[in-house]
């Protein structure tokens, strides 16, 4: 049959998977990445914890190893990410700082990342998950340190001028459907924007659950691009309780095919990368004890209901 990437083409979007380190040594692995897919994001080795371990030490081994990867199968990356409340160093999460100092903290990281990668990415996730379910800001050094959100322009005016030409996002989960949270997001960039902040596009990452999507999803999306941004579905995942029975078997499917839909069928939304793409390898078994089988193929490479879902959608 065709492939993901042929039939998103004829859609006119992207289609990619999220993949790390270890995982683009596994042969099959790499093999099917790189004929299904356009573009791969780096599942941890471009983050703050990965690349500055030490305040102004950098790593880009991991990422650029996925950069390479990706480069060798014609493949395109989405940077992951800059500013974030997880996974950072403890320097950073545990440091004592002001307003001044944290600013050149994050300063200095944004330009050394973005500058390294300049030129070789589509994307960068530059702020992630910054909302509460509510659509107040979540706790956060960030948040604490500055008492409000004014990191996230600091963030977004650092990566443009490292960058003019890729494309920077603020990303977070369950902002897919009309909420308190989405509302959060949609209000925010909108005044971000009236303001000059430099931001290309909103991410959703739909971490989904089997049979729980609401029925916004197109016009979310919608309201997202109507402020003159892009947006996409930057982590698409739909998880259910292990083993999925058939009957959820086959709501996944529709729930794949939905999803695809709503990015397919908005104007303004560019893409949709998967986090990761079989369920050998996935983030959820571990986070959501229980859960699972949240990916297109299964755990030996094999196509899946959801495969079928996002090609009905494509
Ligand atoms: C996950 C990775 O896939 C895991 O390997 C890691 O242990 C934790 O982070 N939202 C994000 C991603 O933005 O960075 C997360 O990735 C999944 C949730």
């Amino acid at each position: 049959g065709a492939t993901l990437k042929s039939l998103a083409e004829s859609k006119g979007i992207y289609i990619g998977a999220a993949a790390d380190n270890g995982e683009i040594a596994d042969p099959t692995f790499a093999r099917i990445i790189g004929q299904e897919f356009h573009s791969t994001t780096p599942g941890n080795s471009m983050k703050w914890d990965a690349i500055e371990p030490s305040p102004g030490v950098f790593n880009y081994k991991g990422g650029d190893e996925i950069l390479n990867f990706a480069v060798s199968k014609g493949m395109t990356v989405r940077g992951h990410t800059l500013v974030w409340h997880s996974q950072l160093p403890s320097w950073v999460s545990e440091g004592t700082w002001t307003k001044e100092t944290l600013t050149a903290a994050i300063e200095n990281h944004v330009t050394n990342v973005v500058t390294h990668y300049k030129g070789k990415l589509l994307h960068w996730d530059v702020v992630n998950e910054i909302f509460n379910e509510d659509g107040t800001l979540r706790d956060s050094v960030f948040s604490r340190t500055f008492g409000n959100a004014d990191f996230v322009p600091i963030a977004f005016r650092a990566a443009r001028a490292a960058d003019p030409d890729v494309k920077l996002y603020i990303n977070d989960y369950n902002v897919e459907f009309i909420g308190p949270k989405s509302d959060a997001m949609y209000t925010y960039v909108k005044q971000w924007l009236a303001e000059g902040v430099p931001i290309d596009g909103i991410g959703a990452q739909a971490h989904l659950v089997v049979g729980l999507l609401g029925d916004t999803f197109h016009e979310n999306l919608a309201r997202f691009t109507s402020l003159g941004v892009e947006t996409a579905l930057t982590e698409l995942d739909i998880r259910g309780n292990t083993p999925l029975s058939a009957a959820d078997s086959q709501q996944q499917k529709d729930d794949y095919e939905y999803s695809m839909r709503a990015c397919v069928e908005t104007d303004g939304c560019v893409g949709v990368t998967i986090w990761g793409f079989t369920d050998r390898y996935s983030w959820v078994p571990t986070t959501f004890p229980g859960e699972g089988d949240a990916l297109p193929w299964d755990k030996n490479f094999q196509r899946k209901p959801a495969h079928d879902g996002i090609v009905l959608a494509l």
